[in-house]
């Protein structure tokens, strides 16, 4: 981990205008100033506060205390300082090294009514935070954005998206950039804890969240999965690498890049079965996340998702998944539908959305002549919204990052694959089309 790092200083201590000299269109964003977020509180106080979703009703609260015998206690309820109900949950640690983290609680409240505003305070004492709910039926809003870091840039994607109301955040992969560097998983947990406190956060690994070191640190995602657990054992998966939910009519799977996927694997099996469950007449729409993309023009990371992309493109091109969203590329790019490398309208349509802001800077070069397939690519950072108007619309837009303002650089509607007669088919699988 340390090491690519070092060579990319290195490299841009040696070259710093072979990194900045690509920009085409209009001059582009340099990479942003890295932001330490300080703890202000004290030890006893929670910090590092966000939620995620856990089945249908409820959400888990994750915070840190710095002190040990803080409790894994939620209060909540519908009206500021006033608590109705509590719940207890558990507590975990981890060493990295020289570093031992603040004691890490996740504490699961519900069952929650959808589309309200919750208030609740985290192990007795300290500040009262508040989250809303997502809806129970459609129309709902994600924020979607990966790669995103702890700098300027990190900090006006986050400001940006706060500035418009959404419901759930989709991220897929690379989220503090801590590097092994433990302090800084603190720092980010502090950064988002505004945004992560108030909308669920739902997050799969990157690269960046691996931080195994051969024979001294075998141990990968140490970090990651003791401080962003996510409902994997609720969705019947037995790693914290890939899962899913559903929310709002919509039917959501974290892969996991990162882990093994081939036909023999866990993550494989899991997937099969997962995609068995699903009732497109309960989730009209099916999307799905990943770090690195299965489809990617642009130079940085080329092929990095392939070998991925043949292990599973079948399952889900077989389940008529409607989109597919990743990071890992410092930049956005939208593609059409696929399915094997060709255009297919029963395919998923792909996007790259790693350009959340991380001190990498911009992922500058796509290849000459574009694909057919890619029908937008601009490296600059930002973040994407899927508004699902319906059980047969979304609108997909892409907010490219312009100073203090976010700029609608692309929008466009998409057609669920569920309604979609010819789609089904020809797989030889009947729907009732009268009752969608
Ligand atoms: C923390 O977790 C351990 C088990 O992992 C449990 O024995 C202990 O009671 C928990 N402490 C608190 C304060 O919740
Ligand atoms: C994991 O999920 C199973 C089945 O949903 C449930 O019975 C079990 O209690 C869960 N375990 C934990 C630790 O949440
Ligand atoms: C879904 O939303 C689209 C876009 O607003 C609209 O054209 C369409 O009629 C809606 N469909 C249903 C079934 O409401
Ligand atoms: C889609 O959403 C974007 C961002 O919210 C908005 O600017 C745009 O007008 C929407 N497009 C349509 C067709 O509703
Ligand atoms: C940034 O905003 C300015 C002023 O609104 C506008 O003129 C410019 O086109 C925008 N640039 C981009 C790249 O969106
Ligand atoms: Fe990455």
């Amino acid at each position: 981990m340390l090491i690519p790092l070092f060579l990319y200083i290195l490299c841009f201590l040696l070259f710093p205008q072979s990194l900045q000299s690509q920009a085409n269109a209009f001059s582009r964003q340099p990479s942003g100033k890295f932001i330490f977020t300080h703890h202000e509180r004290s030890d006893s106080d929670p910090q590092q506060v966000h939620i995620s979703l856990v089945g249908k009703d409820h959400m888990r609260v994750s915070w840190i205390t710095e002190e040990k015998d803080s409790e894994s206690l939620v209060e909540y309820g519908i009206k500021g300082g006033e608590y109705s109900k509590k719940a207890i949950g558990e507590n975990t640690s981890y060493r990295y090294f020289l570093y031992k983290s603040g004691k890490i609680h996740h504490v699961v409240i519900g069952p929650l009514n959808p589309s309200t505003t919750y208030f609740y305070r985290c192990g007795g004492s300290g500040p009262e935070f508040s989250f809303k709910t997502p809806p129970l039926k459609l129309p709902i809003e994600f924020v979607i954005v990966g790669d995103l870091g702890q700098t300027e840039w990190t900090k006006s994607t986050l400001k940006h998206i706060d500035s418009k109301d959404y419901d759930v955040f989709l991220l897929p992969g690379d989220l503090s950039y801590a590097d092994t560097h433990q302090p800084l998983w603190d720092s980010f947990g502090r950064l988002v804890e505004p945004y992560a406190s108030q909308r669920p956060w739902m997050v799969t690994e990157g690269n960046h969240e691996i931080e195994s070191i051969p024979i001294i640190q075998p141990h990968a995602f140490r970090s990651y999965n003791a401080r962003w657990l996510m409902p994997y054992n609720e969705s019947g998966s037995t790693s914290n690498l890939y899962y899913s939910f559903e929310v709002a009519s919509t039917h959501i799977i974290m892969l996991g890049s990162y882990t093994d996927f081939d036909a023999q694997s866990e993550q494989y099996k899991w997937l099969q079965s997962d995609l068995a469950k699903i009732d497109r007449k309960r989730t009209p729409w099916v999307i799905a996340l990943v770090h690195a993309p299965w489809y990617n023009t642009n130079e940085a990371h080329e092929g990095e998702g392939e070998e991925m992309r043949q292990a599973m493109e079948e399952l889900l091109y077989e389940a008529r998944v409607d989109l597919v969203f990743s990071g890992h590329v410092h930049a956005y790019e939208r593609f059409t539908r696929i399915y094997d490398n060709k255009a297919d309208p029963c395919g998923p349509l792909y996007v790259t959305i790693g350009d959340g802001g991380n001190r990498e800077g911009l992922a500058l070069k796509f290849k000459k002549p574009p694909s057919p397939l890619s029908l937008y690519r601009e490296a600059s950072f930002g973040h994407g919204r899927l508004r699902i108007v319906n059980e047969t619309h979304a609108n997909w837009s892409w907010h490219r990052n312009n100073d203090s303002e976010a700029f609608v650089a692309e929008d466009i509607w998409i057609k669920s694959l569920s309604n979609t007669k010819e789609c089904w088919e020809s797989i030889g699988q009947q729907i009732s089309h009268e009752e969608l």
